[in-house]
């Protein structure tokens, strides 16, 4: 659909789950793939084999906490330097760690690091090399529970919401260097990050949407697709909802 042949991508977290159909929709669209992961090697290597057969092409993964600076700055060096440079950052690794607000200690920092200062911190190691090249894409994964404030996940939805905002800010520093930075909201998705959610969560994101079909990491992969393509030149700073209709604005 859209050609992203001579990109380079990146994908944090793209062993499992959303970062999986991610990275796969990155490699049938073209693009010259890499993505890291925490520690599942195992199912990495699936990863790695399912997008070879798939495009004839071997992606590049590379086992790097992202929450580290020396593991962000090995992982972009590593890419650097058998792909080149990255024309294409998604922000996609995250997790979760609900609890009363009054009661949330570790669990505050713990999330914000992954889920915020993360994709901060890798965007910052490629936007000089996107700036000299004059194009750019940067697509934060957000979430809706964000938009919709859900009890139980102050460190979530602060750091999902903060997600938008540090996205509107690198949009209006960058727009001059081609380089283009968006958030996607995906809705509620059947991934390891929600097997232990609880009934009430379940129904606060699932009663509200328009369209009653069970949401995909592809649905999110496509977004991700058209937003990192040269189409979709002209957005930036903006928030996509990939929800089935859960949230109205
Ligand atoms: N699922 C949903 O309903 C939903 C809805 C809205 C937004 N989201 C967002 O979508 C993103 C992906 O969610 P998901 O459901 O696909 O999660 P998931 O199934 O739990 O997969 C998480 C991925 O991130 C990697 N990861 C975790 N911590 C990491 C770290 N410190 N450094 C590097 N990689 C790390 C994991 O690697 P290992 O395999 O090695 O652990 C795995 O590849 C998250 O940002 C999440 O907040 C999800």
């Amino acid at each position: 659909m859209f050609d992203l042949s001579g990109k380079v991508a990146l994908t944090t977290g793209g062993s499992r789950g959303l970062g999986r159909a991610i990275v796969n929709g990155l490699a049938i669209s073209g693009a010259q793939v890499a993505f890291c992961y925490k520690s599942d090697s195992s199912s990495a290597e699936a990863v790695v084999n399912e997008v070879e057969s798939k495009t004839g092409h071997r992606p590049l993964a590379i086992q790097a906490d992202v929450v580290a600076n020396e593991a962000r700055q090995r992982l972009i060096g590593q890419i650097n330097k058998e792909f080149g440079p990255i024309d294409i950052l998604v922000n996609n690794a995250g997790t979760r760690e609900d609890g009363i607000a009054l009661r949330m200690t570790e669990a505050w920092d713990d999330v914000l690091e992954l889920d915020l200062t993360a994709p901060f911190r890798l965007s910052q190691l490629v936007l000089r090399s996107m700036s000299r090249r004059l194009w750019g894409r940067i697509i934060n994964i957000g979430s809706i529970a964000s938009r919709i404030g859900l009890a139980g996940q102050a460190n979530y939805n602060a750091a999902k919401a903060g997600l938008e905002g540090l996205s509107r800010s690198l949009s209006q520093e960058y727009g001059k260097k081609g380089i283009t930075v968006n958030t996607i909201n995906p809705g509620f998705i059947e991934t390891d990050l929600t097997e232990d959610a609880s009934a009430e969560l379940r129904q606060a994101l699932l009663s509200r949407v328009a369209i009653p079909k069970e949401l995909s990491p592809e649905a999110v992969a496509n977004a991700v697709v058209f937003l990192a393509s040269g189409e979709a030149w002209a957005i930036t700073g903006q928030a996509l909802n990939v929800d089935c209709g859960a949230v109205k604005s």
